[in-house]
């Protein structure tokens, strides 16, 4: 443990993946694993899933405080003002193959946002708000215009009368979504905001520590929230259910995966030992879209799988996360399941640019050290005598 910065008073503990080890100090978020509690800025996310939208979310987990009316009214229409994509990114996400995962256009295209904004005024308020208010703004009509491109299709131009869900799922489908639907979707977004330090809001903190701009901050995130072990496996999730196929298969199936040591995708985390508090809200949500837009056989199903890994996994700690049921949620939505990631990248944008600032505010490079395993000191082989 360092006593103080650069003083060891004991020799440091390597720990995989760094469990257990604090990386950062942060104000931002709080999670009580072992009671499945999480608050962002104090706030239960609960209560800012039923009372609060993605907007205003946003702002308090990026200036620390719920705005006023009218700073949420401000903060909404300059949102509002930049969703527009410029027609070179149009262009240059036109020329990607439309086989590729929209999560790698999703990272390509938000860095390229850097070739537009790139003046680094860190220091600078103004710069920083800016910079939350593009890539807020910006990252769901990207995901959207990718959608429509990689079907051949011109993406659909933001509208200016409908809020941030409605007009995400309205530039996706081409259709104005139902009320409800909206509504649901915009609580998914709050539920997907912010988590502490997992592994994209740490890749985020580790790029922002160096001083580059917010965009290849958010660019080295969505790289990382990218892989299966976490932001991809909502993704999996929905197809590891189809692969399972029926209620009478599920025990079996979780048997031999459990024997084989496989991960079941959308169970397990390194923070929560009970079910992920956003696993239980997902669910409810799940459940409203059913009673308005008619049943999917799959949540049974799912329903039986978390029972089933109950009694297996249960006493090791290993319960839904919170990408267990958000696909089904999606899936009612009429959202493609190569999409689901890209969304919790719309979502996250919030909270890793919540870190962004944060990490800005009291910086220093994070350059940890490692336990050497290699060679030692060797003298070189010509090749001739190798
Ligand atoms: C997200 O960190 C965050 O906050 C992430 C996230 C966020 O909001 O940002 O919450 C979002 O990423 C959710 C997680 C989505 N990923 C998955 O659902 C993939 C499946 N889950 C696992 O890969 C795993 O649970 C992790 C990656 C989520 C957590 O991994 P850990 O903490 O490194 O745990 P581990 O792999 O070291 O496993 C510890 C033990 C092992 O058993 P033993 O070898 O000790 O006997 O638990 C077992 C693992 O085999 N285990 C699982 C399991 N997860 C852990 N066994 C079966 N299925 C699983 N899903």
């Amino acid at each position: 443990m360092v006593a103080e910065a650069g003083i060891q008073a004991t020799a440091p503990v390597y720990r995989p993946g760094l469990e257990g080890v604090p990386a950062t100090q942060s104000a931002v978020c709080d999670i009580d694993g072992q009671q499945g509690i999480l608050s962002y800025r104090g706030y239960r996310v609960e209560d800012l899933a039923a009372q609060s939208t993605f907007l205003e979310t946003t702002y308090l987990l990026i200036w620390g405080e719920l705005p006023d009316a009218e700073q949420l009214a401000a903060f909404e229409q300059e949102v509002q003002m930049h969703r527009r994509v410029s027609f070179r990114i149009r262009d240059m996400m036109k020329s990607f193959p439309s086989q590729g995962h929209p999560m790698d256009a999703l990272q390509a295209s938000a860095a390229s946002l850097g070739l537009f904004y790139s003046r680094r005024a860190l220091d600078n308020p103004e710069y920083i708000y800016g910079a939350v208010v593009r890539l807020i703004a910006k990252i769901p009509t990207m995901v959207a215009a990718f959608q429509l491109i990689r079907k051949g299709q011109d993406p659909i131009q933001p509208r200016d009368d409908l809020a941030y869900a409605s007009n995400f799922l309205y530039m996706l489908t081409e259709q104005e979504p139902d009320p409800l639907a909206a509504r649901i979707f915009d609580a998914c977004l709050i539920l997907h905001a912010e988590h502490s330090l997992n592994a994209s809001t740490f890749s985020a903190r580790v790029t922002a520590s160096t001083l580059t701009d917010p965009y290849a901050v958010v660019a080295s995130a969505v790289g990382t929230l990218a892989g299966p072990l976490h932001g991809g496996a909502n993704e999996d999730v929905l197809e590891m259910l189809e692969e399972i196929g029926s209620e009478d298969q599920v025990e079996p199936w979780l048997d031999r995966a459990i024997a084989e040591k496989r991960k079941i995708m959308g169970f397990g985390h390194r923070e929560y030992k009970v079910k992920d508090p956003r696993a239980v809200i997902l669910q409810k949500l799940a459940e409203q879209l059913f009673d308005s837009f008619g049943h999917d056989p799959l949540y049974d199903l799912a329903r039986k799988l978390e029972a089933a890994a109950a009694e297996r996994l249960g006493p090791k700690g290993i319960y839904p996360n919170v990408d267990f049921y958000s696909g089904l949620v999606y899936r009612k939505l009429g959202i493609p399941e190569d999409l689901f990631t890209p969304i919790f990248a719309i979502a996250r944008t919030a909270g890793w640019l919540a870190h962004w600032k944060e990490q800005l505010g009291a910086n220093r490079i994070f350059r940890p050290t490692q336990i050497y395993t290699g060679y030692p000191s060797r003298e070189l082989t010509p090749i001739e005598d190798r």
